[in-house]
């Protein structure tokens, strides 16, 4: 397929989960994509028919940056909350030092476009919701740091040197898209945690705190459908690139930044109570004592988003989000037999 328009991106860490879904839908667009990735926690598996594979780290960017691409797409990172709070040398060298060489291939090429994967943790606690983007950044662990220095690296890149970013906070990415799911490893999210129990991969949930100011007391986060935050980043592309959407447009030299969720909070125990419904398998849940740094509730304002790029979710309905997830784990389980 090709389209009037047909660009050519680089997408790094196109073999990781979101990724991996982002390129999927760039090839159904009619676009070109090169997807960079190292497969530190990817998956070769995952890179999708139709794209060009280099398997390298975004260290090395310059090797194959060229004047021939239209952006960059840059989601290639280390995301365990756990692992950075343990080794957070690891995230600054990868998710910062990375990035840093890859603005520089990127300036190098005369590549000025980019959209980067952030993330809600770079607000950290706030102590109010919805989140929009003009409240205090305060991460609470060296991920979230590096995501937000990244973020301020971004903005002086666009002031300098006139680049045109847009970076996407993703609050709590879920579901799949076709053959594109979740297969971190260790595995640290809740939808597919609980999907373990009703595949019998793992005993039960631990649910972190039933005592929070919350109609059932446990946690409230806001979950995103992987192919609707897919659907976001086509339009920052279009919003930022020399041509794109000019009522919206991402000037160069303008560091667009906004948050992806559908504002809707789903508890922990609503997400269980929706697995079983979903799976039909009773999910044992354990009670365990809250952990630090989990606030009560997180979930967006995604009105900039609706503004800016004219993105509306479409899929927020969390039993959907559920059976799409569960249909990708029962796929990868037949596989695996
Ligand atoms: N999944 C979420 O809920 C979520 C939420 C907020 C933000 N994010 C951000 O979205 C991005 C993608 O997350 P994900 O869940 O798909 O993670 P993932 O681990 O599945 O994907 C990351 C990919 O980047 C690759 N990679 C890491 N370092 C690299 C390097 N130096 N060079 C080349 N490739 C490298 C990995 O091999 C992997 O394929 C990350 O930047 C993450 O911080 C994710």
């Amino acid at each position: 397929m090709s389209t009037a328009q047909q660009r050519k991106y680089l997408v790094t860490g196109g073999a990781g989960y979101v990724g991996s879904v982002v390129a999927a839908h760039l090839l159904e667009a009619g676009h070109r994509v090169t997807v960079l990735d190292d497969l530190s926690t990817g998956h070769r598996a995952g890179v999708p028919r139709g794209a060009e594979f280099i398997e390298g780290r975004i260290q090395d960017a310059a090797k194959w940056l060229d004047p021939s691409y239209d952006g960059v797409l840059h989601f290639a990172a280390f995301s365990q909350v756990g692992e950075s709070v343990v080794n957070p040398e690891k995230y600054w060298v990868n998710n910062v030092g990375g990035t840093t060489e890859l603005l520089a291939a990127m300036r190098d090429a005369g590549v000025r476009t980019l959209v980067f994967s952030s993330t809600a943790a770079t607000y950290g606690e706030p102590d109010q919701v919805p989140i929009t983007e003009d409240l205090p950044t305060a991460p609470t662990n060296p991920y979230g740091a590096s995501k937000l220095a990244v973020d301020h690296m971004i903005s002086g890149e666009c002031a300098a040197h006139g680049l045109a970013a847009v970076s996407l906070r993703y609050f709590n990415v879920a579901g799949a898209y076709g053959a594109h799911g979740e297969r971190h490893d260790p595995e640290s999210h809740l939808i597919p945690l609980v999907l373990q129990v009703a595949q019998g991969r793992r005993e039960a949930i631990s649910v972190y705190g039933d005592d929070y100011p919350t109609p059932d007391g446990t946690c409230v986060r806001d979950y995103i459908h992987v192919a609707d935050l897919a659907e976001a980043h086509l339009l920052a592309l279009d919003a930022a690139l020399p041509g794109g959407a000019a009522d919206r447009g991402v000037r160069p030299g303008e560091h667009l930044i906004c948050n992806l969720g559908n504002g809707n909070g789903f508890s922990v125990r609503e997400v269980i109570e929706t697995v079983r419904q979903v799976t039909g398998h009773p999910i044992p849940e354990i009670a365990a004592p809250r952990r630090g740094g989990d606030p009560a509730v997180l979930v967006a304002s995604a009105e900039r988003a609706k503004e800016r790029l004219g993105w509306r979710p479409t899929r927020a309905d969390l039993a959907g989000i559920v059976a799409d997830a569960w249909k990708f784990a029962e796929a990868r389980r037949r596989e695996s037999e």
